[in-house]
């Protein structure tokens, strides 16, 4: 990684902390690894990043329905998903340091890349965190919290299709907390223990699973626009055969460019009918579906879209941050802003801040915004860049005239005039998702 680029990673931390995006979990404590807090910035972000994805999959579609499954689940689940046996990643531990590394991250031959030391033997350490069911803390009471949320889609497929009276093709999304020991968790929050997915599961016919694999790559590429990511920071990787999850049979990562190098925001899976096939011979239950057109009785294939939240989070702050001469901005796609306007008073007299609350009192029922009065106007603007507000709105002598104010747009910076009465419409034209 260059200087600059750690740089870029380190100022956009330090901007996180300073504006409330995003605090280290228990920092009064010193912190716990790979665990953040979001703040009030953070929180608007994330809710409307996953808005954002919710409305894309289930409110404009007729093919998808909703799901938040628990994140506990029967312990039989994850043997037929192949999670107890397979989620795993290659261990291994430096005798000198003690630093612990994934063996397919690093060159074994050379030891330790912290102190050169010798290197245990690579062990398989399984990802899922366990705890136990009940005050009892034996074998029979072990359950895992979920490292993927998918796995509540298939036990509840038949659940949804017959209260939503839905026939193949068809899909069911859900977005939810999952959790991963990660031996090596990092890159601020790319990499955590405890993340949220936004994942959805899409049932076809078998046979028709190449033609939607492909539906479905192009379609989530395209969404990435909406989030504002540019279409230069984006691409596709396809995993070769020794990359593929146990369950996939095809699988293509869109990869961002962050400030540390290209890496996967989103996994695209072909996984057959792995994952109903089991659950059928682990619960023996019958989980065939009966397709009304052809009379056939089959498993249906999936087709896997899934993401992070944090790590879009992540992508969205590294893709909107930028430096200029005199300030620094936030350039987010209007609809994830987490502050959609400010509203100023020029000063703080002459009935001014009336006017001002006014206004921010009207566009409170519909979007997040913020009323400030304090400081010199251009102190005002920068700190709304710091945070990406997209528009701040200044009650000034001429409004209390004409009834006009200004608008300031974030990234020409570019001013005018309209109606006070139009600030609501202006808004809703440009803002919402
Ligand atoms: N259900 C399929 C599945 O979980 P994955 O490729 O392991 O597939 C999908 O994960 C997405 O979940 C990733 O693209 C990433 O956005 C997010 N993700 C996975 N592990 C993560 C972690 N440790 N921290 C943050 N996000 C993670």
């Amino acid at each position: 990684m260059t200087e600059q680029l750690t740089n870029t990673m380190d100022k956009l931390v330090s901007l996180c902390k300073r504006r409330g995006f995003i605090y280290q979990s228990s920092e009064i404590y010193g912190g716990i690894n790979s665990c953040y807090d979001y703040g009030p910035m953070g929180v608007e972000l994330k809710k409307n990043i996953k808005n954002l994805w919710w409305k894309s999959m289930v409110y404009e579609r007729d093919d998808i329905e909703g799901l938040d499954a628990s994140i506990l689940m029967h312990p039989r689940v994850w043997e037929a998903s192949g999670h107890v046996e397979g989620f795993t990643d290659p261990l291994v531990d430096c005798k000198k340091c003690k630093q612990r590394f994934r063996a397919d991250q690093i060159d074994t031959t050379q030891g330790c890349p912290n102190c050169g030391g010798e290197l245990t033997e690579p062990r398989m350490f399984n990802l899922m965190f366990k705890t136990f069911m009940g005050p009892v803390e034996d074998d029979a009471n072990i359950v895992y919290l979920r490292p993927e949320t998918a796995q509540g889609i298939y036990v509840n497929f038949h659940n949804v299709r017959e209260s939503s009276r839905r026939k193949l093709p068809f899909g069911i999304a859900q977005i939810g907390k999952a959790f991963r020991n990660e031996i090596t968790p990092g890159n601020f929050i790319f990499r955590m223990r405890e993340f949220e997915q936004m994942e959805m599961q899409y049932f076809v016919s078998p046979g028709s699973d190449e033609e939607w694999f492909e539906y479905w790559k192009e379609e989530r590429i395209k969404w990435y626009s909406r989030l504002g990511i540019r279409s230069e920071k984006l691409r596709f990787h396809q995993h070769q055969e020794d990359e593929l999850a146990h369950y996939a049979k095809k699988a293509f990562d869109i990869e961002f460019e962050f400030p540390f190098g290209w890496n996967e925001i989103e996994g695209i899976h072909n996984r057959t009918d792995y994952d109903l096939r089991r659950h059928q011979e682990y619960s023996r239950k019958n989980l065939l579906y009966f397709d009304p057109e052809t009379k056939e009785r089959y498993i249906p294939y999936v087709i896997e879209t899934s993401t992070g939240v944090d790590r879009l989070l992540l992508t969205t702050l590294a893709n909107a941050y930028e430096e200029e001469e005199e300030r620094v901005v936030l350039r987010f796609a209007p609809a994830v802003a987490p502050m959609k306007a400010a509203v100023f008073p020029l000063v703080k007299k002459d009935g001014m801040p009336e006017v001002a609350r006014n206004i921010v009192n009207g566009l409170r029922k519909y979007f997040r915004v913020f009323y400030d009065e304090s400081g010199a106007i251009g102190r005002r603007y920068r700190r709304q860049d710091e945070i990406g507000t997209p528009y701040c709105f200044t009650v000034d002598s001429q409004t209390l005239e004409d009834g006009t104010v200004t608008v300031r747009e974030r990234d020409t910076m570019a001013q005018e005039r309209i109606s006070q009465d139009r600030v609501l419409e202006y808004l809703m034209e440009r803002v919402l998702i």
